[in-house]
């Protein structure tokens, strides 16, 4: 382990399923329609170590499950369940299932006035650090031998992982988001991943609104975080991302079904035939808009 990286984090719940997101057969609607079913039985099992690639036309409910699986208020999980850690985690605030190891790196990051990038990720790893338990009298955010990260640890911590990223050390007294180009925003959603060290990272189109060199540096980010103890659930429209960040498994949502799932040549297929002969096998009607294109123009 690298110097400069985050102590290893207390292991809360361990059970035999602790390498394991399981969704088993989840079915969303949004809180403002909810007689519209968005996603209709999911399942899905993402292991430490494995990256996995959804794809799906637009409105397919990618975004939905990643919210979902976050605990975005803006969504209700109407049935099934979702296994981290030995727990159902839909049970649990969006803030809990953070602090046990679960990311979410949005598709439109929102800004925060006032917060500097560099107190919103203290905060933000002091939480995570401290885990579920939150009565821990003993804990103290700015004293390392109580659990906390000391100013200096911090500090070179962030430096390190902006460079990473290419980021100009300007960016930590920046208030989140605020003015951040497309490609900015993107690389503080990196950045937070870099930091917080999480154990399952759901990345939302990461790609887009990327010019061809910020995608592979945030693809040269994630792919130097890649370890046997990081999941990775990657949501994208294009292979073109996927030529960096290289898939385990693809997986081929749409209609809020999973209909499909293999290995990194399913991602090429798409490509090459769009999704409408998987729509059709799977009986499924298809809109013109899936028919395939042939052009990506997804990286701005
Ligand atoms: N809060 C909401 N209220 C009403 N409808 C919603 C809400 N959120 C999503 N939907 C609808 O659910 C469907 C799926 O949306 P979602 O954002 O999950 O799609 P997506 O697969 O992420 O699409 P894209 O590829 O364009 O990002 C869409 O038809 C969308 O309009
Ligand atoms: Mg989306």
């Amino acid at each position: 382990m690298n110097s400069l990286d985050v102590a290893p984090l207390p292991d809360t719940t361990a059970t035999a399923d602790d390498r394991e997101l399981v969704i088993r057969d989840l079915h969303v609607v949004p809180v403002a329609d909810p007689s519209r079913e968005i996603l209709r039985g999911i399942d899905l099992t993402v292991r430490k170590g494995e990256v996995h690639a959804i794809m799906g036309p637009n409105g397919s409910g990618k975004t939905t499950l990643a919210y979902a699986l976050m605990g975005h208020p803006a969504y209700e999980v109407t049935g099934g369940e979702v296994i981290w850690k030995g727990q159902d985690i839909l049970a649990l605030s969006p803030d809990k299932r953070a602090r046990l190891g679960l990311f979410l790196a949005f598709q439109y990051p929102t800004a925060i006035p006032g917060l500097s990038v560099a107190s919103f990720l203290r905060t933000a790893l002091n939480a995570r650090r401290r885990g579920l338990d939150v009565s821990d009298a003993e804990f103290d955010p700015s004293d390392p031998t109580r659990g906390g990260i000391g100013m200096r640890e911090f500090r070179d911590l962030v430096r390190q992982k902006m460079a990473l990223l290419r980021l100009d050390d300007s960016f930590a007294s920046r208030y989140v988001n605020e003015g951040f180009s497309g490609g900015e925003k993107k690389r503080l959603e990196m950045l937070q991943m870099a930091v917080l060290q999480p154990e399952m990272a759901i990345l939302d189109e990461t790609d887009s609104g990327l010019d061809i060199d910020a995608l592979r540096i945030v693809a040269e980010g994630v792919n130097a975080q890649l370890n046997d103890d990081l999941g990775v659930l990657v949501i994208t429209h294009y292979q073109r991302l996927l030529d960096y960040i290289k898939p385990d498994v693809v997986h081929v949502l749409a209609q809020g079904r999973i209909l499909t799932t293999g290995g990194r040549e399913l991602a090429l297929e798409l490509e090459r035939s769009g999704y409408a002969p998987i729509l059709r096998a799977a009986g499924l009607e298809v809109a013109p808009d899936e028919a395939p294109s042939g052009d990506d123009t997804s990286v701005a």
